[in-house]
């Protein structure tokens, strides 16, 4: 009976498939191997079937039916092989390329202040953000019940246990800390107010400077203002001491920085200065170390003085780059739109 070859070679497949599907082991494939290409095999026994003399084309059909079974079968093995080895220690396989992600501009800005107080020998440390309330406002001679207390509203998560609204705190845990002067730190931390909206945020940064020495006065303190905003504002700005009152340090001030667009003068070209209307701009408070807070950290005042400051990163870093942002929360979202400008 002449056989139909298109037919077996179609039926042929159909079956292998049906085997491969069942595989489990690498002996189901050796089984499947000599099934239809050992020499009893499938394939083998259709080529027996041929006539002598075979001018058709049938031969290379079987052939081409041969070639078809050794590729199922060793794709087959393939991937039993890839199930069987640890993708771990598969040293072939390319890498994945992790995202590059960068830092963000105010641990850009932390860093780059933490260098400028680092040339001048001041150490950094982080001391607590949750804080007992002697640390953070009495000790720093700031009684309870004192008005002072009201110019920052904290979060208090006790009576005595707040979130520091400043890095102040800071002080007096350095001089705890270090007991003998000299004392030259820069406290880089987390406050906290009670306040929320486009240019407030109730979680934002503060350093906070304090130096403690034999015969520390003033002219130290505008020295150490003026290298700093030299350093990371530029050469040409200059500071200057208004006089102001902070509980913890006598006399007390609030520097200033001049204006880097009218340089001081407050007029560009006949017209008042649209960024500072007056030639300076606010960096923030400092003044000499209060006898009482000296005290406080354990320091005899009569025979160390000292000075001290405290400013917002966030405010030096938006004075610097010029930044003006819509809403300064922007800062804190994980929004990569926002962040990846930087
Ligand atoms: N702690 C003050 C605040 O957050 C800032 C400050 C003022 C810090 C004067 C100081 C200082 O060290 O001497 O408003």
């Amino acid at each position: 009976m002449a056989i139909n070859y298109k037919e077996t070679i179609r039926e042929v497949k159909k079956s292998l498939s049906r085997d491969l599907s069942k595989v489990k082991t690498a002996d189901d494939l050796e089984q499947i191997n000599i099934k239809y290409l050992g020499r009893q095999g499938e394939v083998n026994l259709l080529f027996k079937t041929l006539p002598i003399k075979d001018d058709s084309n049938i031969g290379k059909a079987i052939n081409e039916l041969k070639d078809y079974c050794k590729q199922e079968i060793t794709s087959r093995l393939n991937i039993l092989l890839e199930i069987k080895s640890d993708p771990i220690f598969d040293v072939t396989v390319p890498g994945i390329q992790p995202p590059k992600g960068s830092l963000h501009l105010i641990t850009h800005a932390i860093n780059e202040i933490e260098s400028i107080f680092s040339q001048l020998g001041f150490v950094r440390r982080r001391y607590p953000e949750v804080e007992t309330d002697w640390y953070y406002a009495e000790g720093l001679n700031i009684p309870k019940g004192h008005p002072a207390r009201d110019d920052q509203e904290t979060f208090y998560l006790s009576k005595e246990i707040v979130l520091t609204a400043h890095t102040s705190n800071g002080q007096l845990r350095e001089m705890e800390k270090v007991k003998n002067p000299p004392i030259k730190m820069v406290n880089i931390g987390k406050t906290y107010r009670r306040q929320a909206d486009t240019s407030h945020s109730a979680m934002f940064h503060q350093f906070e400077g304090l130096l403690i020495d034999k015969n520390i006065n003033i002219t130290h303190l505008i020295g150490v203002m003026d290298y700093f905003a030299k350093a990371y504002f530029g050469n040409d700005r200059e500071i200057r001491l208004r006089p102001h009152h902070f509980q913890f340090t006598e006399p007390s001030f609030e520097i200033d920085i001049s204006c880097g667009l009218c340089h001081g003068k407050g007029i560009i070209e006949k017209l008042p200065c649209k960024f500072c209307k007056s030639g300076w701009l606010e960096l923030g408070g400092s003044g000499m170390v209060h006898p009482n807070v000296l005290k406080n950290g354990g320091i005899d005042p009569k025979i160390f003085s000292g000075f001290a400051f405290g400013w917002g990163v966030e405010r030096v870093l938006m004075m610097k780059s010029g930044l003006n942002l819509p809403d300064l929360r922007l800062l804190y979202t994980d929004d990569l739109r926002f962040l990846k400008q930087f």
